[in-house]
This record gives structure tokens, C-alpha cells and sequence, in this order.
């Protein structure tokens, strides 16, 4: 430990912004590594607000105990507008000052990361934890709940597919990403989509969506499914105009908040932990302003600002692959020859 470093004795612990499963992983881990390491740990209720407004509990290793394999986040979780005005920083530094609490583990997405900061600037020590189903921040290529997220919304457009095929139907299913389309991309190559729409490519041209499904059907295939993700949205407008112009009966399924809850994958339950811990072994090292991240194959953390300025971009090779693994393949003259064997 160097000079400058003092010893944290008390850390808390919030969960903010979009819930996501793995986030009681997460919890669990800074408690039970916080007090194995000698601190006092604090659970802070919804979040910020939960700050503001005092609701912690000091929390023991029985508090968190049976919550691995939860959905959800037992502290509770919102998004705080009080945290965008100098008047909230300044309540929550006087609650945490109150509480002896010096380290402050963040679980949430980038707007998260920005009430940290502030705090930080106030001298209270902050780690950020990437938590969101989105898979939207830039500084890490993990962030906890996508896992699980992923794996419900492609398990439910297996289920669609079936019946979608069943009644020769073609199906829109909207799964979540507001500004985002991770979830909708791999679903696209998970669930061998014949079209995926994704907000960060925003060139959606229905005609050719049409000519697709027509296409395909006169080839013989009996489903056609698109995944739209919610930032493209207007699935069930978008479904009967398609009806209209291929007549082929299309039905609109949005996933919605299905995606968010659920039992967290093993990926979840192991990563949320790691990270976790990692952000109190940075608290405890006198650490501040920082994020956890999981990046080329390794546990790793960044300043908060640093983090807040990188940008990623949906990987443009997995966009090209999702489109020639489906409808697109069959554009060509030789693949069309064994077209029955694919079907
Ligand atoms: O948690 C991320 C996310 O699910 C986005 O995909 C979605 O746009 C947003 O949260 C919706 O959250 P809420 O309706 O809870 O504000």
C-alpha cells in the first residue's frame, strides 16, 4: 500500500439503472469479499434514490445469502434524477459521510458511471461494475445480464420459429436494446434469422425486407423470421403492412421484459462474482474513479472517464455473417441448386 493510500474501513454497495441478471452475483461478491477483507459492507436500496434517501442496511454474509441464483437485484434498483443536480451529489455524500462509508461499489450501466464520478469528485472512492443487458458499454466486451438476457430471448424465438413454420407464417420478434443491438444481432445468428434490424444500422428498406419474404416463399421456405430489435420498433404496424404486400400472415411477438428477469446463466454467476471482488480489491488498494471491465480475454479495470469517452462499434463482420448465413445465401445462383437440402 503506498503512503497516500489510507485503509478503507466501510464500502457500499448500489445496483442502478435497468435491472439485470447477475447483478445479486455481483452483490453477494462485493459483500462477502468486502467483509473477508475486514470492512463494513452497507446495502444501499434502489439505488441512488436509495442513498438520497437513506435506506441502507449493514449487511452481513447471511443478508446475501441464496440470492447466486436470482434474477433480479435484491437492493432494489432505479434511475435517479436527483444525481444530475449538484443538490443530490451533495445528499448523497452527506449520507455516505454519515455512514463512514469511503468506497462505493456501482452496479449499472454509463449513466451510473456518472453519478460516480461526482461522488468521486466529492472524495468518496468509487468503482463502477458494467451491469446491463444491453451489452452497451464501450470499455468492456462483458457486461453482467447479456449472458442470460441472450440466451432467454433465443430460446423464445426457438418457440416462435416452431409455430411460425407450423402455420407458414412470417414473424417479427422484438427483443430489447433501445440504443443497442447486441441482443437482436446474436439472436439474428443464434436463431438463423432471415433478416435483423438493428439501430445501429438504420438503412431499414421494407421494400426489400418484402421482396425477401416473397422471394423466399417461392423458393418454398415456411417460415421467415426478422428479429427487430426495440430501438428499431413499430413491430406490429410493420407486421401488417408486410401482410398486406406478400400476403403472407404475419404476426408481431415483443419479448419485452421477459429478457430482463430469470435464474443467471453460469457466465453471469461467474463474472458478476469476479467483478464483483475485483472492485473491492480496488477499493481496498485506495482505488477511485473506476470501472471494471472485462476486455481480450482478461479482468481489467479503467479510469471512469476514460470509459465514459470510448465508443464500440456493433462488430460490422457479425452483421455481414448473420445476413449471408440467411436469406441472403440464397441470392446465389449455385447455392439455389441445393436450396431444398437447407430449407
Ligand atoms: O436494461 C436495458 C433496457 O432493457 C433497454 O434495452 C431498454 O430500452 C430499457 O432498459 C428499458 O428500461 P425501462 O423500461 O425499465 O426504463
Amino acid at each position: 500500500m503506498k503512503m497516500a493510500e489510507k485503509k478503507i474501513k466501510a464500502i457500499g454497495v448500489l445496483t442502478s439503472g435497468g435491472d439485470a441478471p447477475g447483478m445479486n452475483a455481483a452483490v453477494r461478491a462485493v459483500v462477502r469479499h468486502g467483509l473477508t477483507k475486514g470492512m463494513k459492507v452497507f446495502g444501499i436500496k434502489r439505488g441512488y434514490s436509495g442513498l438520497i434517501d437513506e435506506e441502507i442496511i449493514e449487511m452481513k454474509a447471511g443478508n446475501v445469502s441464496g440470492i447466486l441464483s436470482l434474477g433480479g437485484t435484491v437492493l432494489g434498483t432505479a434511475r435517479c434524477k436527483e444525481m444530475r443536480t449538484p443538490e443530490g451529489i451533495a445528499r448523497a455524500v452527506e449520507v455516505c459521510n454519515k455512514y463512514g462509508i469511503e468506497g462505493l461499489v456501482v452496479i449499472g450501466g454509463d449513466g451510473s458511471y456518472r453519478g460516480a464520478e461526482k461522488l468521486a469528485n466529492e472524495g468518496i472512492n468509487v468503482v463502477g461494475v458494467p451491469g446491463t443487458i444491453d451489452l452497451d458499454i464501450a470499455c468492456t466486451e462483458y457486461t453482467i445480464g447479456f449472458d442470460t438476457a441472450v440466451n432467454t430471448a433465443m430460446e423464445a424465438i426457438d418457440k416462435v420459429r416452431d409455430t411460425s413454420s407450423s402455420h407458414e407464417r412470417c414473424s417479427i420478434i422484438e427483443v430489447m436494446g433501445r440504443n443497442a443491438g447486441y441482443i437482436a444481432l446474436w439472436c439474428g445468428i443464434a436463431n438463423g434469422a432471415e433478416d435483423v434490424l438493428l439501430p445501429e444500422k438504420y438503412d431499414y428498406d421494407e421494400q426489400k425486407l418484402i421482396d425477401n419474404i416473397i422471394d423466399n416463399r417461392r423458393r418454398g421456405k415456411t417460415h421467415h423470421i426478422i428479429v427487430n430489435a426495440e430501438g428499431v420498433g413499430h413491430s406490429a404496424s410493420m407486421a401488417r403492412r408486410i401482410e398486406a404486400a406478400t400476403g403472407m400472415e404475419t404476426r408481431a411477438t415483443i419479448l419485452g421484459y421477459m429478457q430482463r428477469g430469470g435464474s443467471p446463466t453460469c457466465k453471469d454467476r461467474v463474472y458478476a462474482s469476479t467483478m464483483g471482488c475485483l472492485a473491492v480489491d480496488l477499493l481496498a488498494e485506495g482505488k477511485t474513479k473506476r470501472v471494471v471491465s472485462y476486455a481480450n480475454g482478461k479482468f481489467r479495470d479503467y479510469d471512469i472517464n476514460e470509459a465514459l469517452a470510448m465508443t464500440k462499434e456493433i462488430d460490422p463482420y457479425q452483421i455481414e455473417i448473420c445476413s449471408s448465413l440467411s436469406h441472403n445465401y440464397y441470392k446465389t445462383e449455385e447455392a439455389a441448386l441445393d436450396v431444398d437440402e437447407e430449407l
